[in-house]
């Protein structure tokens, strides 16, 4: 038995204590039952991880800031340091490495979900999982090649928030009669380091002239010793080094980048990830067939703060077509009620039915009736014990998932690209400027072609996707 079924077997029976024939005993914390991980990108986000990975092996760290470190090897003293990720895919037979999990910036996600796969590594990768409609496409490919054999996971671990499913059983069980619509926003407004936004025009202005200008930040020299900033760049158009894309503290500096084009999709991958995912739960939805959306006046460098995108979905078994629509920086959509102010639940959620509204936040929910016949009859309640279960610590469902890939996770890679390839084609429609038709079997825009363009991004030559 290699080290891989022998993890798989003992999870599979319950990781309790096991009596090999040599006599040595073996249980679900004994070294040989640990996967072997490699953590990549050691600070921000990573530091989340810390204590849900102590419980395993962490065998390779990877950050492109060679400053990180000293504090992460006293967490994982035996973990061997890379600056650059390609390397440490590379080694991976070397390594005996089981699992990856990813906390870089977004523009890498894509690249490392499919190095990993590729690799026949599990993988747990930050939100989002891609940057491009054609990025999130691949990721989806190569997992449904995997599927049941390897786990994955995208770190959109609020839907472990029972409410999620208190949600989704309301929408379920016909409290709103027959779901026709669902709605998600975030009202975050993120501007670059030393710019102001004009909520009007929608333009951002920068402090140095009063001018509207390219958003990229200016050159501020040669980054820190240490700091690995080409390979921060990674496959993106190489942009002048700036501490500005640096300043903001552990877990919060992705705000400082995630707005470029070049690094991330702004507020759709950011919190747009977990929002929609409150509402994705509760619709099972695959992919739109339209697109079209509008929002601030087009800047090539920043993604637009002030979006709405608006999404046909097919039936499925158990509703008829919906639209789906996503709403940030401040536009929002209208409320069925005038005493309800939206606006007051920051990121939400709100899906309309023949019978009324659910209106949610990540926390809670309230349901709104209307019409003369909206008198519940036609909600059939589920008895307590079909109430869906918690889902218990999201990083662990995954790591639990490593050890026995029979197990489902709840924001898989197939799951997670849908959403993103959603919300990421509402970007393509809005610069385009169109209402898209969308095949969505073959990835394309077939009413207008030149929209296509949009669907992927350039690489810098030496970066493969699906490498
Ligand atoms: N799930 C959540 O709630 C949540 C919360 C915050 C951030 N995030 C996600 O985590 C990711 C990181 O965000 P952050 O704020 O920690 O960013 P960050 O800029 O602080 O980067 C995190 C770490 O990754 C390192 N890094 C950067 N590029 C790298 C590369 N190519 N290879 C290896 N290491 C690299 C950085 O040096 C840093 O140590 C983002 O994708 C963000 O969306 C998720």
């Amino acid at each position: 038995m290699n080290r891989r079924d022998f993890i798989k077997n003992a999870a599979i029976t319950g990781a309790g204590l096991l009596i090999l024939p040599s006599g040595s005993l073996r249980g679900a914390t004994a070294p040989s039952n640990k996967l072997n991980i490699a953590l990549i990108g050691v600070w921000g986000r990573g530091l989340a991880h810390y204590d849900s990975l102590s419980s395993e092996n962490v065998v390779a760290l990877c950050d492109v800031n060679e400053e990180r470190f000293p504090d992460a090897l006293k967490k994982f003293p035996n973990a061997k340091t890379y600056v650059d990720w390609r390397k440490l895919l590379d080694d991976h037979k070397k390594l005996k490495l089981d699992a990856v999990v990813c906390c870089t910036p977004d523009h890498t996600h894509a690249f490392i979900a499919n190095w990993s796969l590729n690799r026949d590594l599990h993988c747990y990768m930050e939100k989002p999982l891609a940057i491009s409609v054609e990025e999130a496409r691949v990721v989806r490919a190569n997992w449904m090649k995997k599927k049941g054999k390897l786990a994955t996971q995208v770190g959109m671990q609020r839907h472990a928030m029972q409410n999620f499913n208190r949600v989704r059983e309301l929408v379920r069980d016909g409290a709103i009669g027959d779901l026709t619509a669902a709605y998600a926003w975030g009202n975050r407004q993120v501007v670059p380091a030393n710019a102001e936004y004009d909520q009007e025009k929608g333009v951002i202005y920068f402090k140095v002239d009063g001018k509207p200008r390219a958003g990229y930040l200016a050159d501020y020299g040669d980054p820190p010793k240490g700091f690995h900033y080409d390979l921060w760049i990674g496959p993106s158009t190489v942009r002048p080094y700036n501490p500005g894309y640096f300043g903001l503290r552990a877990g919060m500096n992705c705000l400082s980048w995630n707005m470029f084009w070049d690094f991330g999709a702004g507020q759709i991958g950011d919190m747009g990830s977990h929002t929609m995912d409150l509402c994705w739960n509760a619709i099972d939805a695959g992919l739109p067939t339209t697109a079209e959306a509008k929002g601030d006046p087009f800047n090539p460098d920043i993604t637009p703060i002030k979006c709405e995108s608006h999404f046909d979905l097919p039936a499925n078994d158990w509703r008829g077509p919906i639209r789906v629509s996503w709403y940030q920086g401040g536009v929002m959509p209208a409320s069925p009620k005038k005493y309800i102010n939206l606006k007051d639940i920051d990121h939400g959620a709100m899906f309309k039915g023949t019978k009324g509204y659910v209106i949610c936040s990540f926390n809670d929910r309230i349901v709104v009736p209307f019409g003369d016949t909206a008198d519940f009859t036609y909600y059939k309640r589920r008895k307590q014990e079909d109430v869906l279960p918690p889902l218990g610590h999201f990083q662990e469902q995954w790591l639990n998932a490593c050890k026995n890939p029979s197990l489902k996770t709840a924001c898989d890679f197939e799951y997670s690209a849908n959403m993103i390839e959603l919300m990421l084609l509402g970007l393509v429609a809005y610069r385009a400027g169109k209402k898209l038709q969308y095949d969505p079997v073959k990835g394309q825009v077939t009413n207008h072609p030149s929209a296509n363009q949009y669907l992927s991004r350039q690489y810098r030559p030496g970066w493969v996707l699906n490498g």
